[in-house]
């Protein structure tokens, strides 16, 4: 039987808060966290909200030794009337349960996972940052904890939600990064845990993103894993190209995160009459359309780097320069209708955003 309430422990002291002008992505955590425990025999029981504070997990927990770990990434906005508000979360604890499948992990209650959230944000509401740019990162997550080593789904889990103020993800900000292609190593193939948000996929990533990071590349660039010959995706972003006056972004193959700011782009693209089409596109596509003047626009999505301009792709010898390295209209359209309807400050036509008030603090 699904557990229905929230206990509540509140810390005694609270931490201090880093000033919003300031802030990086992902160093600064809140005071409280949300836990809730999974056993075969009871299911996912005893949901509460207390102190942020290091877990104790058994050195054999098969978290450690087998990867079985999903997580989610979205956030928390301050509208100008100080409400805070979350964007699409609903897409969020769809896409858990649908990394939960692929990875045997127990499916949780969605629409308790979204109580629990906007429960956890009320608590910390303060912690919402209020500079340009910034917005409370929400990680769920869920951890297997069964002490035991043989290769088999674990019988226990943890759900666990941590909060984070945050500023832009790249530190380039903004502006137009720098992106390898990246030829040798591969992220995912169709039929593998591509299109899973679990740990493993960005373990696999990390090889690659450093042997090019002293070369000032923000991210890498990743081809399909048969080939190596169409686009799938950037390290934390999906990707979209404006060739020749259409908008380009490689179309979900079983190997690339169905991202919601993907979908929400794909969405806002249509409304706005600006052709949009998801297909296989291929590295020398791109590069041939780039030759022939055609590349207009390249840029990343994702709900920590938002709409990220890509204002130069370095594939083997080649580079392409895309828009003189200068973050292009759409992108910029986007950007700005995207934050505008997150922040509150312009009109939500799509009913894409979801208020934390109405939820009680302390019980
Ligand atoms: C997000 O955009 O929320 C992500 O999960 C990317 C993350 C790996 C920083």
């Amino acid at each position: 039987m699904e557990e229905r309430t929230i206990n509540v422990d509140l810390c005694s002291t609270k931490k201090e808060k880093p000033k919003s002008d300031q802030l990086q992505f992902g160093r600064v955590f809140t005071d409280h966290m949300f836990i809730m425990d999974y056993t075969d025999s009871i299911g996912w029981h005893d949901a509460r909200i207390v102190p942020y504070q290091p877990l104790t997990i058994d050195p054999s927990a098969m978290v450690f030794h087998y990867g079985q770990s999903v997580f989610e990434g979205l956030k928390a906005y301050l509208s100008p009337n100080g409400e805070a508000q979350l964007f699409r979360p609903k897409k969020n604890l769809q896409r858990l349960n649908r990394s939960n499948d692929r990875l045997c992990i127990p499916p949780i209650d969605e629409e308790f996972g979204l109580k629990a959230i906007k429960k956890l944000v009320a608590v910390e509401e303060e912690w919402i940052p209020k500079a340009e740019g910034t917005s409370l990162y929400i990680r769920p997550f869920i951890i297997s904890t069964e002490p035991y080593i043989g290769v088999a789904p674990s019988r226990s889990y943890k759900f666990i939600v941590i909060l984070s103020p945050v500023g832009a993800y790249y530190k380039e900000g903004i502006n137009p990064v720098k992106i390898a292609v990246e030829n040798k190593y591969v992220r995912a193939v169709s039929g593998g845990t591509g299109e899973a948000k679990t740990g493993g996929n960005y373990a696999a990533s990390l090889k690659a993103q450093e042997m090019v990071a002293n070369s000032g590349y923000a991210q890498v660039m990743w081809l399909d894993g048969v080939e190596r010959k169409y686009i799938e995706e950037v390290g934390s972003m999906n990707v979209f190209f404006k060739i020749n006056g259409e908008v380009v972004t490689p179309v979900l193959n079983g190997s690339i995160l169905e991202g919601v700011t993907r979908n929400s782009v794909i969405q806002l693209l249509k409304h706005w009459n600006i052709p949009v089409v998801e297909r296989r596109i291929s590295m020398e596509e791109l590069a041939q359309a780039n030759k022939d003047g055609l590349l207009e626009e390249a840029f990343g999505t994702g709900t920590a780097a938002v709409v990220s301009p890509i204002g130069q792709l370095t594939w083997n010898d080649e580079h392409l320069f895309v828009n003189n390295g200068k973050t292009g209209d759409v992108a910029k359209r986007l950007y700005d209708t995207m934050t505008g309807i997150q922040y509150g400050k312009q009109e939500d036509p799509f009913g894409w955003i979801e208020k934390v008030k109405n939820v009680c603090k302390t019980t």
